[in-house]
């Protein structure tokens, strides 16, 4: 078992009720109902105790956090805790009037699905394209920092040049283009969402030119199906960032839940500092003694740290195995196939949580 500095940053998932079904959600398929989530008084505490455990970044995500009344009251609570405050939203709702509520917002991540309103509405499975323009616009009328998120799949790869002239036309910062990641929802559709490698040849092109020549910052997140080694998931398991469900339990990564046999504890029970620092969950797979050959032995495990646990889980049924997308796995034909399966035409939209 690793040592367990303190996590810089939580992921508090205030709801999974959101008005947007994006076929490429990585939410579970399960999700929590509202008589679930934690209540105002819980979640204070929550981050009372992140804080005290030494996080400085809290992002109110979900779901879509501006379902919560009680939003105003928690970005205040988060904020007065000197912690960095991210609101991730889809935008719905995000009115000039909204925003002038939650005082302590330090930056908004906005979701954007594609380049124009029809693909975007589509991707969402409702109409929410002009009124994420209108959100756009509200935030930078606020003075505050404005990511925009746009995952990649098949059915907007080849829009990525009009999606970042997009971006900064609504006077982003930072564009995050990130190929889709399959966990929930996104595993369930992921016939339907993966891209061709001529659509990612394409998509590099233009990206790496937009970032030569953009003001914005351009982020690209590889697909990583298609790659010779996997991703550094979270930097490693346990290592940087603790998740909290709507629920309460807490998890080292927010697709931890899929994982069989976790032992994935909750804060109505325990305290967060003991879950980070003893819980079976976080304990399982954090620094390097749990892994087996090929990563034990591998020169890249501290670049990687053998790749993603809930994929390895997933592909493999073995949460400990090498994440099969490296090519060194004896798992790797697992990735093949799948990338070599002829694409489903329908994406299956998540279902609303009221
Ligand atoms: Fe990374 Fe393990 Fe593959 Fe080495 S064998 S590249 S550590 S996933
Ligand atoms: Fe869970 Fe990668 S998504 S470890």
């Amino acid at each position: 078992m690793g040592e367990a500095d303190a996590p810089f940053g939580l992921l508090a998932e205030l709801t999974h009720r959101c008005p947007l079904r994006c076929g490429y959600c990585s939410n579970p398929v399960d999700l929590a109902r509202r008589d679930d989530e934690l209540d105002t008084a819980r979640w204070r505490d929550v981050f009372d105790q992140a804080r005290a455990l030494g996080v400085l970044q809290i992002h109110l995500s979900g779901g879509e956090p501006l379902a919560r009344k009680d939003l105003p009251e928690l970005v205040g609570h988060a904020a007065g805790l000197g912690c960095y405050v991210n609101l991730v939203t889809s935008g719905l709702g995000l009115t000039p009037e909204r925003l002038a509520g939650l005082r302590g917002v330090d930056h908004v991540q906005l979701s954007v699905q594609d380049a124009d309103e029809a693909g975007s509405n589509r991707i969402a499975g409702v109409r929410a394209f002009e009124a994420k323009l209108r959100a756009a616009e509200a935030v930078r009328g606020a003075g505050l920092p404005l990511t925009v998120n746009v995952v990649l799949h098949r059915l907007n790869l080849d829009h990525v040049g009009e999606i970042v002239a997009l971006a900064e036309r609504l006077g982003a910062d930072r564009l995050e283009l990130a190929n889709t990641q399959y966990y929930g929802w996104a595993l369930r559709n992921r016939a339907a969402l993966l891209p061709t490698k001529e659509q990612l040849a394409r998509a590099g092109e233009v990206v790496a030119a937009a970032q030569a020549r953009s003001a914005m910052e351009i982020v690209y997140v590889i697909a990583d199906y298609h790659e010779a080694h996997p991703k550094p998931c979270m930097h490693g398991w346990g290592a940087r960032q603790l998740t909290v469900a709507p629920n309460g339990d807490v998890l080292p990564c927010p697709a931890a839940g899929v994982i069989d046999g976790l032992g994935v504890e909750n804060v109505k029970d325990r305290a967060l500092a003991d879950i980070w620092h003893t819980s079976p969950a976080f304990t399982a797979f954090r620094g390097f003694d749990w892994m087996r050959d090929p990563c034990r032995s591998c020169a890249r495990r501290e670049l990687d740290f053998g790749g993603c646990r809930c994929q390895a889980f997933q592909l493999t049924g073995d949460a400990s195995a090498t994440d099969p997308v490296c090519t060194l796995s004896p798992h790797r034909g697992v990735v093949d196939l799948i990338l070599a399966g002829a694409p489903a035409e329908v994406v299956e939209h998540r279902g609303v949580v009221r």
